[in-house]
């Protein structure tokens, strides 16, 4: 397991998915916001790749959640889009809404950019998110993330179209033991 100051990062376990599935896959507008296609329902049994996961894809690395003290699961965090020609990959999170703004997505981060910089020798990491995501925005640039662009009206939210902002990190910035 991947350990940060709050939250520890391991496999998926099979008691992982009813509760990701009905309290993140399942909610129409968390799905929809983090999510870039469009929101379907997700039954029992599914095996869609959000949830289940695909050893044999070497692109995308999903984690489980939990909290250090005690081992409840959390939510979810994965590096996705990794490219071993251009040591780039993309994070992306998703913490059931009971334990969002205590500090765990501030932490997945960090425990996100040690394994992508760290343990896989990446140069670049990469965040998309919803304009208006404040505690995501805020979570990426505590790690050093910069933002480095608006894509505008890129994501069709629940009737609207939303810009997104692309935030890089490199490396050579990554300060692994200190957040401002
Ligand atoms: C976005 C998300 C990952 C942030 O994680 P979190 O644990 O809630 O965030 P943190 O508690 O680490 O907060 C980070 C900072 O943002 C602030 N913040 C958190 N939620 C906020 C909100 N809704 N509005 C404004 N600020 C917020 C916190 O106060 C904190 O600021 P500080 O560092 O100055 O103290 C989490 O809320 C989540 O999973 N949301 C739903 C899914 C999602 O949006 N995923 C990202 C898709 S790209």
């Amino acid at each position: 397991m991947l350990t940060g100051s709050k939250v520890g990062l391991r496999a998926r376990h099979d008691d992982d998915l009813p509760i990701l599935r009905t309290e993140l896959f399942n909610d129409v507008v968390n799905a929809a916001r983090a999510d870039g296609s469009p929101w379907r329902p997700m039954a029992p049994g599914s095996t869609d790749p959000r949830l289940v996961v695909d050893d044999k894809n070497q692109s995308v690395v999903p984690f489980s959640v939990v909290e250090l003290a005690g081992g409840m699961l959390v939510g979810t965090a994965t590096l996705w889009g990794i490219d071993n020609h251009h040591r780039s990959a993309h994070i992306g999170l998703g913490l059931l809404p009971a334990t969002r703004g205590k500090g765990y997505g501030t932490d997945v981060v960090s425990v996100l950019c040690y394994y992508g910089f760290a343990v896989r020798g990446l140069h670049r990491l990469q965040i998309e998110t919803l304009v208006d995501n404040a505690g995501m925005l805020r979570a990426a640039e505590r790690n050093g993330f910069v933002r480095e662009g608006v894509l505008r009206s890129s994501a069709w939210v629940l009737g609207e179209f939303l810009d997104e902002v692309l935030l890089g990190l490199l490396v050579e910035d990554w300060q692994p033991d200190e957040r401002d």
